[in-house]
């Protein structure tokens, strides 16, 4: 595993994260760590302090996980049965009340992203997962239709090198790609940002 090339220093929280698939069957995500990730979530920016964000929460050898497994597509079943902790991230699109949350996904995300870099610093990897059957988990954990089921995250202890299954291990070392700044910041629309250096 190697830190992201970066064209200016990161944190090293930042700069070492990456998204494992290679993770450790037998490690055990226990409530103290668990309570910890989902209060770092909770601490996310959100619209109007809304917090629409759900976590709804499988540890390996339990029925939520088990349920979320049986969601995801074929590629993802190879590695993510292994992860400690599969969580539904899901977000209340339309609130109680029926108004709509415009900025319910984005907020999820916000607080997904508090979650993970919480992971990294406690030693554990996240990884996130969009290919799975929404649907089917949201009515397998008995979500209701105005909350959207978005990712599941897979938590855990990452295997490096020799611990992980060649295959997985081959793919968690490819080299790490990003679009350069210039293509993704701009002044206007189709001028690339001017910085220094
Ligand atoms: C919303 C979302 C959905 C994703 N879905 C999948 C997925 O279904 N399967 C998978 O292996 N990785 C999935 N990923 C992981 C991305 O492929 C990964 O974050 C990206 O390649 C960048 O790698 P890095 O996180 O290690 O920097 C997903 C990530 C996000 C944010």
């Amino acid at each position: 595993m190697t830190d992201a090339t970066t064209s200016s220093a990161l944190h090293p929280l930042l700069a070492r994260r990456t998204s494992p698939r290679a993770f450790d069957p037998a490690h055990e995500l226990d409530d103290a760590t668990l309570a910890a990730l989902l209060e770092a979530a909770r601490w996310a920016p959100s619209s109007t302090n809304a917090q629409p964000w759900r976590f709804l929460v499988g540890r390996r050898g339990d029925e939520v996980h088990e349920a979320l497994v049986a969601t995801l597509l074929p590629g993802n079943l190879t590695w993510a049965p292994a992860a400690s902790g599969l969580l539904l991230v899901a977000a209340e699109v339309v609130d109680a009340e029926g108004r709509e949350r415009r900025h319910a996904a984005w907020d999820a995300g916000q607080a997904v992203a508090h979650l993970t870099v919480q992971a990294e610093a406690m030693g554990l990897a996240v990884r996130q997962i969009g290919g799975f059957r929404h649907d089917e988990a949201g009515r397998a954990l008995g979500i209701p239709e105005r909350v959207e089921p978005m990712t599941i995250v897979a938590v855990g202890r990452r295997l490096d090198g020799q611990e992980a299954a060649s295959e997985l291990a081959a793919r968690d070392a490819a080299p790490r790609l990003r679009k350069p700044l210039a293509e993704v910041a701009f002044s206007r629309w189709d001028t690339p940002l001017d910085l220094a250096g």
